[in-house]
């Protein structure tokens, strides 16, 4: 179990390394298959008109360029904890609101079921607290929410041996593990599947009876 020393020395790190990484971030090949990767997400989401929407680790703000485009009339926010990646983003999109702020802080920032979607591309393997983290986006999502993360997966030994050598990786789920982390928070599973290679989009919806149902589904 970590201390909250660590957990700040951690989070400390992960500002550093997307502080340092922000201006090259939308460059090069990686750049584009990230970009690509948010793409393909959109894609697989009907996101309603006039929708509030929650992009958790949201960078350089690419997922809300792409949604505004749509005229879809969407309440954006992002949250990050660089600087830097937020200044790219905040030119970027206009009509979001960025904040700099931890997703630790998220309940203190928003009330219950504030959000129709919370979007996280990219983003979960940094975060400490993961299993805290979701239960928080669980109460700050509306009944009938979803949930969106996209994530990295190179399968268990390779995910592991990722966690060893990128700077502020917490942990990175395989396909398997995400969809349980879902279940055991409540969600029901809505749709998973794999965004090219080495990506897979979980959707989890928040309903109304969702942990009763969670429930029963691990007593069978
Ligand atoms: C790999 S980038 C992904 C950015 C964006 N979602 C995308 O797909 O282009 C991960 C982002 O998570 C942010 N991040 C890391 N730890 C965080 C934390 N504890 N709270 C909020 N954001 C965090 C980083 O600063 C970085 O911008």
């Amino acid at each position: 179990m970590k201390n909250n020393l660590q957990i700040l020395l951690k989070e400390d790190q992960n500002k550093k390394f997307f502080d340092l990484l922000a201006r090259y971030y939308d460059k090069g090949i990686v750049g584009n298959w990230l970009f690509s990767v948010i793409e393909k997400t959109i894609n697989s989401v009907n996101i309603k008109k006039s929708s509030k929407i929650l992009d958790v680790g949201t960078g350089t703000g690419n997922l809300f360029y792409l949604l505004e485009k749509q005229n879809k009339n969407l309440n954006l926010y992002g949250i990050d904890i660089s600087k830097r990646m937020l200044t790219i983003a905040g030119k970027k999109v206009k009509t979001a609101e960025f904040i700099k702020i931890s997703v630790l802080l998220l309940e203190k920032k928003f009330p219950r079921k504030f959000f129709d979607y919370i979007f996280v591309i990219d983003a979960f393997h940094h975060f400490p607290y993961q299993k805290n983290v979701m239960s928080n986006f669980y109460n700050i999502l509306k009944i009938n929410g979803r949930l969106v993360i996209t994530e990295l997966d190179f399968g268990f030994i390779f995910n592991y041996f990722f966690h060893m050598i990128e700077p502020g990786n917490e942990w990175l789920y395989t396909k398997k593990e995400l969809k349980n982390l879902f279940l055991e928070t409540g969600f029901l599973i809505e749709k998973q599947k794999k965004i090219g290679t080495f990506a897979v989009m979980t959707v989890g919806v928040k309903y109304k009876n969702s942990k009763l149902i969670k429930n029963k589904h691990f007593r069978r």
